[in-house]
């Protein structure tokens, strides 16, 4: 695992994080850090630090109201207007994004703020590290939705620390499939609006299954 940043920093990094949310989105924030450390390691991923790091900063902006978002998007010149009133709950790793190169500096690398950006829509040609990111923001251990409980179980179940490297990429796409699948059904039967990016994701994850099996 590269070494970019202490222990210290990390931690301090945590602490600062604590402050800018409630107690219960803070505790999200440790387990999903601790389900991207369990992802990252099974996966033999270099990134590991850098996915962990993007974990403590995924929801820094989960809890500001919709003024606020409108604030930060005005201040960081990303597009919102209507959109932003009408799916609100995307916004939030876009302005997190944004937010890291101005309050956190020191850890604006790359990995970390694409992991950020594409937690909660994904995208097209996403990389190993940011679905890594998302599945351990939808599974971590204190999410109790039956949905979020059904594909945390469908993936641990399976044992994938006892399969090869293929077998356990097609279980992956497969989890990544079921967890798409999962919200763009919610979302349709809430009357909600879909990301582009999010049926975008779903269709390259489907496609990829398809070549693999
Ligand atoms: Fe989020
Ligand atoms: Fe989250």
């Amino acid at each position: 695992m590269s070494n970019k940043w202490t222990e210290k920093q990390i931690a301090d990094l945590r602490a600062e994080v604590q402050k800018g949310m409630s107690q219960k989105r803070f505790l999200h924030t440790l387990a999903v850090e601790e389900m991207t450390d369990r992802l990252a390691r099974l996966f033999g991923c270099e990134r590991r630090e850098e996915m962990c790091v993007a974990a403590i900063l995924h929801d820094i902006t989960k809890e500001c109201s919709v003024d606020e978002h409108i604030a930060l998007c005005q201040k960081y010149g990303i597009p919102d207007g209507e959109h932003l009133r009408l799916a609100p709950k995307t916004f939030h790793a876009q302005t997190a994004a944004a937010l890291i190169a101005d309050k956190y500096p020191e850890f604006a690398d790359e990995t970390v703020v694409n992991c950020v950006r594409w937690h909660t829509t994904g995208h097209a040609g996403m990389t190993l590290e940011e679905h890594l990111v998302y599945l351990a923001d939808y599974i971590d251990m204190t999410r109790l939705f039956p949905d979020c409980v059904r594909l945390r179980n469908y993936f641990f179940d399976a044992e994938p620390q006892k399969m090869d490297e293929d077998e356990r990429m097609l279980h992956l796409y497969k989890t990544l499939l079921m967890s798409y699948d999962m919200t763009i059904r919610a979302l349709v039967d809430d009357g909600a609006i879909i990301s582009a990016d999010t049926v975008i994701a779903r269709n390259e994850i489907a496609a990829t299954l398809r070549k693999m099996q």
